[in-house]
């Protein structure tokens, strides 16, 4: 598919997509832009019918949906078509009619950053790109450096030197130029954006580069055909800078206008406490584009940002689908690790787990109600992060090598014994 327009999310200017690669001219970082696709001609060119029969598991079956060229060669990992779980267990202890876990975190570096990097990475082989670059919490850079390593182009990395040491290790691993910032996420992406501007890279930055969103958005294309066009009442996304919302609502708006489904679900926005910018905006009802930044700290990396960087798309996302933020404790944040676990067989890092918690606060809010089906999106793996994990996951109890010692802890436990 070619791009019919880029469009500014604040002030609505309209760019040819060869005319500008970041942000709007006139509003700067705060006008990221939005990839419009030719809904009119892709209804005459594709149908709902042709994706699905495509053989394709990987978010490549709705190539015909994203922007790129013909012809593009895209790289080899498979990123996407991961699976959407029914969860009862999850659903009966949340007091909820039904509930289904996205797990994102089974993408090939872990998190559903590997669906934008894809896409950004495919973009940039077609136009002779010869680095790229990124800032990043962790997870949008190791799919950068592993999506990057899967086709051979130099990767330049700024992230937290703070940022969980299993995503550094990834970063390193894959052989990306790791530059290891002595300051928080926001400091990491002003850097990145510099260095791109003095030495020509291309820069992925999330929210700043447009095409991320449109490669994240198959997310939402991936929940509505797993349920056969039959979307969710209520979609739950945990929110850092607010461009996975956002790919999400663009997703599911794509599908209405092609007229593949007939509403979009609630869109549900879960900020960190100590990360909360997008939700005290949405809050006091003041307009996005003037948010202020917040001194962020949080237990959940991958969602600790100062200043979101697609906030006004973000808050958009929620507004305009009826759909709420709410904002959850870290601790909240760190028990519903096991709990989702336990209940649905998926280990989600702490900035995915926070679903978990937002939905709960979003039934004591009224935000959603008993009777609303419900689909949480898990955007990372749990061994991203395992000492948050170990922090809420309990211990193991130590035995000597011998079967009496397993007797007394059988007694202990209170295991079963079918003898
Ligand atoms: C696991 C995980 N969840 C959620 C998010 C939040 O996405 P966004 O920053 O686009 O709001 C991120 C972003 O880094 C992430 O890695
Ligand atoms: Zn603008």
């Amino acid at each position: 598919m070619l791009v019919a327009e880029l469009r500014c999310a604040i002030c609505g200017r309209s760019y040819q997509p060869n005319e500008v690669d970041y942000t709007c001219l006139d509003c700067g970082p705060a006008g990221t832009l939005d990839v419009m696709l030719d809904t009119d001609a892709l209804k005459q060119s594709v149908t709902r019918g042709d994706i699905q029969r495509s053989t394709d598991p990987s978010m490549w079956r709705y190539r015909p949906l994203l922007p790129l060229a013909e012809g593009v060669t895209v790289p080899p990992l498979v990123v996407g078509w991961t699976p959407l779980y029914d969860a009862p267990r999850l659903a009966e202890s949340l007091g909820l009619k039904q509930v289904w876990v996205k797990d994102d975190g089974r993408n090939p570096t872990g998190s559903l950053k590997d669906r934008a990097s894809a896409l950004i990475v495919a973009r940039a082989m077609a136009e002779g790109i010869e680095v790229v670059t990124t800032a990043s919490t962790g997870n949008a850079a190791a799919a950068l450096a592993g999506l990057s390593a899967s086709v051979g182009l130099p990767a330049v990395i700024f992230v937290p030197a703070s940022a969980p040491e299993a995503k550094i290790a990834q970063l390193l691993t894959y052989g990306a130029t790791v530059l290891l910032v002595q300051g928080n996420y926001d400091n990491a992406f002003d850097l990145a954006v510099e260095a791109s501007e003095r030495y020509g890279w291309y820069c992925r930055n999330t929210g700043m580069n447009p095409y991320t969103l449109e490669g994240k958005k198959t997310v939402a294309y991936e929940i509505a055909e797993q349920l056969n066009w039959q979307v969710p009442d209520v979609v739950v996304v945990s929110v850092g800078d607010g461009n996975i919302i956002s790919g999400v609502h663009k997703g599911f708006r794509d599908l209405l206008a092609l007229g593949w489904i007939d509403r979009v679900p609630r869109l549900i926005g879960v900020q960190a406490a100590g990360s909360a910018a997008c939700y005290q905006v949405w809050k006091a009802g003041q307009n996005p584009a003037t948010m202020k930044p917040v001194n962020a700290h949080t237990v959940a990396d991958s969602i600790a940002a100062d200043l979101p960087r697609d906030r006004v798309k973000a808050v958009r996302a929620v507004q305009e689908t009826g759909g709420a933020f709410v904002s959850v404790s870290d601790d909240a944040i760190l028990e519903g690790i096991p709990v989702l676990a336990r209940l649905s067989g998926v280990f989600a890092e702490p900035a995915a787990a926070a679903t978990y918690a937002g939905v709960r606060a979003a039934l004591v809010e009224g935000f959603i109600q008993p009777g609303d089906r419900v689909a949480l999106l898990v955007t990372g793996n749990g061994l991203k992060d395992i000492k948050s994990a170990m922090r809420v996951a309990g211990t193991g109890r130590a035995v000597a090598p011998d079967i009496e010692e397993v007797e007394r802890a059988r007694q202990e436990l209170g295991l079963p014994s079918f003898k």
